[in-house]
């Protein structure tokens, strides 16, 4: 195991334990045969740690998967918190109502299945009260898209955090055809002009693939 593979679980025992509920959806997600794209239980703290550092009460996230993440958040969340997570597939969304549902936290979690872009779109039409952290890890292509619609649901000083933006150092390929490395390239180039954030790129290693996330404040 790498080095760094070996100190992320190092971490992970020290300070990122998953409790039964997490547990349960990595199983889950384990049993359903998923490529291992969730987070990881120190990434799950780290957004944990954001969370509490806004006094997050409205949470939204795109791309539920196996809500393994979903979990670890609304974990943070205070009894009168809302997370919503949004998942087009209808597969992964059977499996994460179901881990959802036995989780403590069911009750502050609502699930919409459904096209990120047309529901966000949605809540922006219907003035939707605007989200304190907003965690972008759905489909890579329409991420600039989800990232202006993120802004118009956010206020000053809203966290907005992207996984993916690294993808094994592929996006330093100009001329990748990936369609998932070229989604994160013009998302992270559009943020280099973007005003109304003030943002960085923090490259994550560990016990997942070498990756990295955006983590912007709306100014
Ligand atoms: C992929 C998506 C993810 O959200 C992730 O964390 C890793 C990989 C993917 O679609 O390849
Ligand atoms: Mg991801």
């Amino acid at each position: 195991m790498p080095l760094f593979s070996q100190v992320d679980q190092y971490i992970e025992e020290l300070l990122a334990v998953e409790d039964q509920d997490l547990k349960r959806a990595r199983l889950a997600i384990v049993q359903a045969q998923w490529p291992d794209q969730s987070i990881s239980p120190v990434q799950g703290k780290l957004l944990q740690c954001f969370i509490h550092s806004c006094n997050a009460k409205r949470v939204l996230e795109l791309g539920t998967f196996g809500a393994y993440s979903t979990l670890w958040m609304a974990k943070a969340m205070p009894h009168d918190g809302k997370l919503i997570t949004i998942e087009c597939s209808e597969e992964h969304a059977a499996v994460a109502r179901n881990s959802i549902a036995q989780s403590d936290q069911c009750n502050n979690i609502e699930l919409q299945v459904g096209v990120a872009l047309e529901l966000l779109t949605a809540m922006v039409e219907s003035n939707t009260e605007p989200f304190d952290m907003i965690f972008i890890d759905a489909d890579k292509p329409p991420y600039v898209a989800y990232f202006k619609l993120a802004l118009k649901l956010s206020r000053k000083g809203s966290i907005i955090i992207c996984d993916n933006v690294v993808r094994n150092g592929k996006v330093l390929d100009k001329d990748s055809s990936d369609e998932k490395v070229r989604g994160v390239q013009r998302l992270n180039t559009y943020l280099k002009t973007c005003a109304e954030v003030t943002c960085t790129i923090l490259q994550t290693v560990g016990s997942k693939e070498y990756d990295g996330m955006v983590f912007a404040v709306v100014k």
